[in-house]
Order: C-alpha cells, then sequence, then structure tokens
C-alpha cells in the first residue's frame, strides 16, 4: 500500500509559539497578512497577542474578525472581499487563521477562493483543490480540530443547508504555529467538545480503511493523551500539562485523519451540524459510542487496540471484550463529559426524523462512511440517528 501525506512546511509547537509569529513570516518571505478570526477571540485578548507580536516586528496586518461558528458559504464571501479590496492597493501577500476550525477553515476557504473561480461548492469533496491561493499561515486556539494540519476544510452551505467538505494541496496551510497557553481561556463546555472531537478523529483515522503506519503512529499516541487528560482539562481550566497534551493530542489526531480520513461518525455528525447547529465535537460526541458498537465488529483488532492503548482494557482482554469495554469507555466519558441527547437540547424527535433520509443521503454523499470499517446502507445510517435522538 502507499500512504500519501501532504503537511505544512512548517510546524512550531509549546507554549508561548505565539511570539514567534513574526519570524515566521520572515523565514517564508511574507509581510503582509490578513488575520483572519471571530469576534470572542477579538474580545478574549488573543487576536492582541498576536498582532501585538507584528507590530513589534513593524509588519502591517488587516482583520477580518467575521468567521462565524461552522463556517458558511457568506462569511467565506465575506472575508474574501476583504481580501479582495486589500489586495488591490497590494495589502496582502498571506493569511493567518487565528482560532478553532471555525476561522482556520474559513482562512483556508479564502485563500483558495482568491485563485479559484466560482462557488465555495463547486470545489467540494472528493473534488481535488490543488491550485494554492497566498500562503495560509494557522494559529489554533481549541486544540480540537487539528485544521492547522489537515488537508480539509469544512463549509456549511446556507442554499442546500449541507456542510461539506473540501480538500486538497490548497487546504493545506504553509505554517502551524501550535501554542496551548490560547487554550486555557476555553470554557467546560468548549474544553470537552473539542477534546472529543479530537478523540473521534484518532480512532476513526485508526479504524478507516485508508489507514496505514504512518497515521497509526499519530493516532495512537494521540488517543492516550485525550482519555487521560480530558476531565482534568475540564476540571481545572488553568492546569497547564493537561491542556498542552491535549492540544498536541488534537494535533496528532489531525495529522492522522488528514492523511487516513474519518468515517461514519463524521459523516453522520456534518448533517447535524448543517440542520440543527449542534458544536462539531458534541455531536461527534453524540454519535461516537453508537457508532463504535455499530462499527466494532468488522474490526475487533483494531477497536479493540483503541481500548487497550487508553488503559480502558488490558493486553489479556480478548478483541471481543476490548471492544465491549471502548463502547463502555465511550459511554461513561459521554456521561461524565454531560454530553446531552439532541431532544435535550431542543431538537425534537418527531421534526428531526423527518429529515433522517436527507441527512443519510448527505452523510453517504460526503465520502467518509464508506471508509468506516462495517460501511452502512442509508437505512442503518436513519436507524442510528433514531437510536441517538
Ligand atoms: N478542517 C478540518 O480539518 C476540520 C476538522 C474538524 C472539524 N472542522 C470544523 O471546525 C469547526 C469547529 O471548530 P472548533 O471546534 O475548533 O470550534 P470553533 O472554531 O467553531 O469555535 C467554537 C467557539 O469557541 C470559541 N473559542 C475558540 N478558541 C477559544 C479559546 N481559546 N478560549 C475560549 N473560547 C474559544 C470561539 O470563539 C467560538 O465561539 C467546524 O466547522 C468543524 O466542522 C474542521
Ligand atoms: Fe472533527
Amino acid at each position: 500500500m502507499i500512504g500519501r501525506v501532504q503537511s505544512p512546511r512548517i510546524i512550531r509547537i509549546g507554549g508561548g509559539v505565539h511570539a514567534e509569529t513574526a519570524e515566521v513570516l520572515s523565514q517564508l518571505g511574507l509581510s503582509r497578512p490578513l488575520v483572519v478570526t471571530d469576534t470572542n477571540l477579538v474580545k478574549l485578548g488573543h487576536v492582541a497577542k498576536v498582532t501585538d507580536v507584528l507590530d513589534r516586528a513593524g509588519i502591517e496586518w488587516g482583520l477580518f474578525d467575521g468567521v462565524v461558528e461552522d463556517p458558511t458559504d457568506t462569511c467565506v464571501d465575506e472575508g474574501l472581499a476583504v481580501l479582495r479590496k486589500g489586495l488591490e492597493g497590494g495589502a496582502y501577500d498571506c493569511i493567518i487563521g487565528l482560532g478553532g476550525g471555525s476561522p482556520m477553515d474559513t482562512a483556508k476557504a479564502i485563500s483558495f477562493l482568491s485563485v479559484n473561480p466560482g462557488h465555495v461548492r463547486d470545489y467540494k469533496a472528493p473534488a481535488q483543490i490543488d491550485a494554492c491561493g497566498l500562503p495560509i499561515i494557522l494559529i489554533p486556539t481549541t486544540g480540537g480540530t487539528g485544521s492547522e494540519l489537515t488537508r480539509w476544510c469544512v463549509i456549511t452551505d446556507t442554499v442546500r443547508t449541507e456542510k461539506y467538505n473540501l480538500s486538497g494541496l490548497a487546504c493545506v496551510a504553509t505554517a502551524a504555529l501550535i501554542d496551548w497557553t490560547f487554550t486555557i481561556t476555553k470554557p467546560w463546555r468548549i474544553t470537552a467538545d473539542t477534546a472529543v472531537d479530537s478523540l473521534t478523529h484518532a480512532i476513526e483515522a485508526y479504524v478507516s480503511r485508508k489507514a496505514f503506519a504512518y497515521t497509526d503512529a499519530f493516532a495512537l499516541s494521540a488517543m492516550p493523551l485525550i482519555a487521560a487528560n480530558v476531565r482534568a482539562a475540564c476540571e481545572d481550566p488553568e492546569n497547564g500539562p493537561a491542556r498542552e497534551a491535549l492540544m498536541l493530542a488534537a494535533a496528532q489526531a489531525g495529522m492522522a485523519f488528514s492523511n487516513a480520513s474519518v468515517a461514519l461518525v463524521h459523516g453522520m455528525s456534518r448533517p447535524i451540524g448543517a440542520h440543527f447547529h449542534v458544536a462539531h465535537g458534541l455531536s461527534n460526541a453524540m454519535l461516537l459510542p453508537a457508532v463504535t458498537a455499530f462499527s466494532v465488529a468488522e474490526a475487533p483488532k483494531r477497536y479493540g487496540d483503541c481500548a487497550r492503548v487508553m488503559n480502558w482494557a488490558s493486553e489479556s482482554d480478548s478483541d471481543e471484550t476490548a471492544c465491549a469495554k471502548l463502547v463502555e469507555g465511550l459511554r461513561q466519558l459521554n456521561s461524565d463529559l454531560q454530553v446531552p441527547s439532541p431532544t435535550a437540547i431542543g431538537h425534537e424527535r418527531a421534526k428531526a426524523a423527518g429529515l433522517w433520509p436527507l441527512m443519510a443521503e448527505q452523510a453517504l454523499a460526503s465520502g467518509s462512511p464508506q471508509n468506516n470499517p462495517r460501511i452502512p446502507t442509508a437505512e442503518e445510517i436513519v436507524a442510528l440517528y433514531g437510536e441517538i435522538w
């Protein structure tokens, strides 16, 4: 089997590394960034931490802080207009995406749309977007999505109510600066959800039909870091070692799934985000135990390894026992992280059920379920939605 890997040219990881932003720009010969972020991060002072570094280096920068959660095509268009206006005067030569997956993915979409004509939906996966726009420098603040290292970009289509993947070289950052110190301001819920997103990336990359030895190493390293630290980080936001471990795990899980792909949980999670605006990590968490229980019999050794590496099962357990412990461990994690059902947060079962066939169709069209050890039919996906609702 041939493994194919795409990743940023520069990766710097560690507490305080955002202070090297100007140095990285200089190494790349860049000097005029447009900073893409959201207003919450402006209020929290995270944007100023980076722009102060730029100011001190005498680098002029522009700002687009209009990113919304689960970024939409319209939000991308607004950012693109800001970029184009600046480009007329030669203002920008690169884009800094600062924030969670939403600002980082918006930065990617703005970059590739600056050189590829049409609407963002014209490029949805499996198309490969290889014509690169302005260089992208990514600085994650949630430590969940791993988007800083991935070749993926996720945008919501407001006309078709669909959340889709975009992929290709144009969605790979030129540089990533991964600084866990941003994450200590994450509240309990966002800490829990983003950590489960990373855990889902690691598990799905490991069981994916596209997994290979290189991606396995990242996935197997990420899982125990998340399992051992997520509760501690939720309980004590200023727990530096736990925050650092989760940020590293998010990056490793990102590297794993970027190149091995995600599977059924993500396939089913995106339609929940598009139709019900449930946070990405939370919709993954709602699905993870049920989808794992549905899938384990097709890859018992792989799922068993997940339980063993997280210390949820022992080396002497059979694969069958380890798989059962994995499902139980994921259920316990959801209980500890207070993951609600969709109904509990106001999405009535009777109303939602009418959308499940469309959501199943959208999930299958994304290609992710086809990487799952057990490939579901549309009817089985509908049944799984019914189970978690
Ligand atoms: N491109 C990829 O490879 C990839 C992978 C997984 C998910 N995604 C996508 O990423 C998006 C979700 O990203 P996300 O989960 O990182 O959340 P997000 O970027 O949507 O942010 C969620 C909230 O957290 C806040 N926030 C961010 N950093 C914070 C901090 N340090 N302290 C306090 N608050 C903070 C934001 O302001 C926002 O209100 C979804 O659209 C998802 O589909 C992309
Ligand atoms: Fe994800």
